[in-house]
């Protein structure tokens, strides 16, 4: 007998943080509520919670000769999940323009020769997907280097990542400021910090992160 396909799209929201009570892992709880409050079915991969190890295996490394190598059992249980998924959306601190080492290695052992490339058409095209790479920063808006990371990151990720792997509509959101606590570097190199903020304006300024998020979550997959 067959079985009625699964109606609900599935969302898979991976968090790359070492805190279980980070800003960055309150933010990806709070995507995935919206998610599933849209109907979504949420796959919700904590990287750190299920002890993902980055390092790249002598089992997970590319075989040009082979494309449809049998990677480690960890790395092709990843890849089910992505190809379960019909949004994938990392959440993660922005480290360095880029983005946190194990979330790096996330991409490098399962984004792999033969699923995510290497083919005329990625295993990752056979429906269409989506991804939305969500950062936060500790850059605040007014930041000039801020337009340059954001365009940093959407070279590496949308692009270097979704797009070379088959996923055509993706985009990178940073949330800016994640610190509620200024900091600049100036012209001649000296580094300052503001005032960090308390109370009140620290409320709102959390409140203000938390409804960008979502905001940008809603626009992106046009949720009502
Ligand atoms: C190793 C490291 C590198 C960082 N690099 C950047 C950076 O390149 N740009 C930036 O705006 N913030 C940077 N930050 C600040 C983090 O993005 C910020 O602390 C984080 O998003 C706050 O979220 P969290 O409280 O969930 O960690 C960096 C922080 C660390 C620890």
């Amino acid at each position: 007998m067959k079985t009625a396909p699964n109606a609900a799209p599935a969302a898979l929201v991976i968090v790359a943080h070492h805190r279980a009570d980070s800003l960055t892992a309150h933010i990806a709880r709070l995507v995935a509520k919206r998610l599933e409050d849209a109907g979504y079915r949420i796959d919700l991969l904590d990287l750190h919670g299920e002890d993902f190890d980055p390092r790249m295996t002598v089992a997970d490394q590319p075989d040009w000769n082979d494309r449809d190598k049998v990677y480690s059992d960890e790395t092709e249980a990843h890849m089910r999940r992505v190809l379960d998924a019909d949004v994938v959306i990392p959440v993660f601190p922005v480290y360095w323009y880029s983005v946190p080492a194990i979330l790096k290695g996330w991409i490098d052992r399962v984004w792999n020769y033969g699923f995510a490339y290497g083919r005329s058409k990625p295993k990752l095209a056979s429906k269409p997907r989506k991804m939305l790479w969500i950062g936060l920063a500790g850059a605040g808006a007014d930041d000039p280097l801020a337009p340059v990371m954001q365009e940093s990151l959407e070279s590496g990720l949308r692009d270097g990542v979704s797009y070379y792997g088959g996923i055509a509509e993706s985009a990178v959101e940073l949330l800016l400021d994640a610190e509620g606590e200024p900091q600049y570097v100036d012209g001649d190199g000296n580094f300052t910090k503001g005032e960090a903020l308390t109370g009140a304006a620290r409320d709102e300024h959390y409140a203000a992160l938390e409804l960008q998020a979502v905001e940008r979550v809603e626009r992106f997959l046009a949720l009502n």
